[in-house]
């Protein structure tokens, strides 16, 4: 990695794929799955809009070949959605027919409130011919108790996440407690109501909050699974498993690690500690 990348490797998996599939075999070992993250956003060329696609086929191929438990998340904006919806939308339609060539899934993580409808309607445009996605939601949004509803009945595979940008009071919740009851209570809506939901935080009364929803939903634990972010409650995940819950991981490689990793240290400051004590080990 380069010196720069350093400061990011608490989060990052390395630059490279073969870096980051050897990190997913290492969690593969101890029963934990994965999800892989090519990381890019707002991408503003075609060029890089096609770069990305082709990287994240190269991907899919790559964790077929190695034989790892992983599938793939992807940004739309990292296929040109800022730019053109359609280039976005072709490039998904080549990233979904490999990842289905690879029984593979392929999971649209949600960005800033500009792109929630433009990417649940992409979402739901292509997911009848590829059942093999899934997209996200964040409980901060006012409006997600009504998307909820509606990609339960359409029976799409749902993350359930906080939200990780920076959203006026118009469209978010800006309060914790309210973010909080707000994430309880569609947790619960889509492990009642859900196909096999993620309940993506690391917020231990949140987990709590889902396992009871999902024993009240009368839910086995291979009906729903639990993600984490690489480099955050490592010990958590472990014990997550011991319990028999399907834990999947969120790790991301490449050089494009700012943007995520700056969301990291906002969402919580001691993250940033880590980062400062660890460059004084060296
Ligand atoms: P939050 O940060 O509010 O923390 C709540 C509590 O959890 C803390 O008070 C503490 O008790 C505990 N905790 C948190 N971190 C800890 C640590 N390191 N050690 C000990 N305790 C800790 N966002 C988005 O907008 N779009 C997306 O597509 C995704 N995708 C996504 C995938 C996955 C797998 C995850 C886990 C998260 C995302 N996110 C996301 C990010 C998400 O929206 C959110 O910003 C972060 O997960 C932080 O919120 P938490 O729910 O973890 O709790």
């Amino acid at each position: 990695m380069g010196a720069l990348t350093f400061l990011a490797r608490r989060f990052v998996a390395g630059d490279s794929a073969d870096q980051a599939i050897a990190v997913v075999r290492r969690l593969n070992v101890r029963g934990i799955r994965a999800t892989l993250d090519f990381l890019g956003e707002e991408t503003l060329s075609r060029e890089a809009a096609a770069k990305s696609a082709d990287e994240i086929i190269s991907l899919l191929r790559k964790i077929g070949e190695a034989k790892v438990d992983s599938n793939v998340s992807v940004k739309l904006t990292q296929f040109g959605m800022a730019l053109d919806p359609l280039l976005a939308k072709a490039h998904m339609v080549r990233i979904l027919k490999e990842a289905a060539a690879n029984g593979n899934f392929v999971r649209i993580d949600m960005e800033g409130s500009a792109y929630t409808q433009k990417t649940l309607d992409l979402f739901l445009e292509l997911f009848p011919k590829f059942p093999n996605c899934g997209v996200v939601l964040q409980a901060y949004l006012r409006r997600s108790a009504a998307d909820v509803e509606r990609l339960n009945a359409a029976g799409a595979k749902v993350r359930l996440c906080k939200g990780a940008y920076k959203e006026p009071a118009s469209v978010a919740f800006p309060g914790k407690a309210e973010v909080d009851r707000s994430y309880d209570e569609l947790a619960r809506e889509l492990l009642a109501k859900g196909c096999q939901p993620a309940i993506a935080t690391h917020d231990d009364a949140r987990i709590a909050a889902a396992q009871s929803a999902a024993a009240d939903a009368g839910l086995s634990k291979d009906k729903y699974e639990f993600q984490m972010l690489y480099g955050l409650r490592q010990a958590r995940w472990h014990e997550l498993a011991a319990e028999g819950h399907i834990v999947r991981i969120y790790v991301p490689y490449g050089t494009h690690w700012l943007p995520y990793y700056y969301r990291r240290i906002r969402e919580r400051k001691e993250n940033l500690l880590f980062v400062v004590k660890n460059l004084w080990r060296g």
